[in-house]
């Protein structure tokens, strides 16, 4: 197992778009597992997405099961993940594993359908909602070349200085 090395803002990696997996084999898998760890292994990490390593392809891990009465749906591995329904608005902070000096508040879908392929290639649904569905639309801006900054409401007010990220 090996942690990657997390680009951050401004690396212009982070602003490309990622293509579609193709197919999942080996060599796949083992940059899943990798992936997983480093997002693991980072403060507050409970997404990350492929091209946050400088690989870009359409692949994001999001677990929010660490955030207590939330609905949630575990450990996911979304690959070529797709909103397909999109309701509710609802701005909440986010922070990013690329952007470690800030958090920012941020215009979401309060609930989202998706519809993406599991580790094993299979097509799955999902229906969330709240800090889930959230972190999946961060995840997947990732995968579009978008940041949360790219997103904030206001440069001004809806932007905040870390002091100590966990
Ligand atoms: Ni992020």
């Amino acid at each position: 197992m090996a942690l990657l090395n997390i680009l951050q803002y401004p690396d212009p990696l982070l602003k490309q778009m990622a293509e579609p997996v193709e197919a999942i084999d080996n060599e796949l898998e083992i940059f899943i597992r990798d992936l997983e760890a480093t997002m693991r292994a980072g403060p507050g990490g409970v997404g990350i997405a492929a091209p946050q390593v400088g690989i870009l392809k359409r692949i994001i891990i999001v677990d929010v099961s660490s955030k207590p009465k939330i609905k949630q749906h575990g450990r996911l591995v979304l690959i070529n993940p797709e909103i397909t329904e999109w309701e509710g608005m609802a701005k909440g902070r986010e922070g990013c594993m690329s952007v470690p000096d800030y958090t920012g508040n941020v215009i979401r879908a309060k609930n989202i359908k998706l519809s993406a392929l599991n580790e094993q290639g299979e097509p799955c649904e999902y229906d969330m909602e709240g800090f889930e569905a959230r972190a999946v639309q961060h995840e997947i801006d990732h995968l579009d070349g978008l940041l949360f900054l790219d997103r904030l409401v206001s440069r001004h007010h809806d932007l905040f200085q870390r002091k100590v990220y966990k």
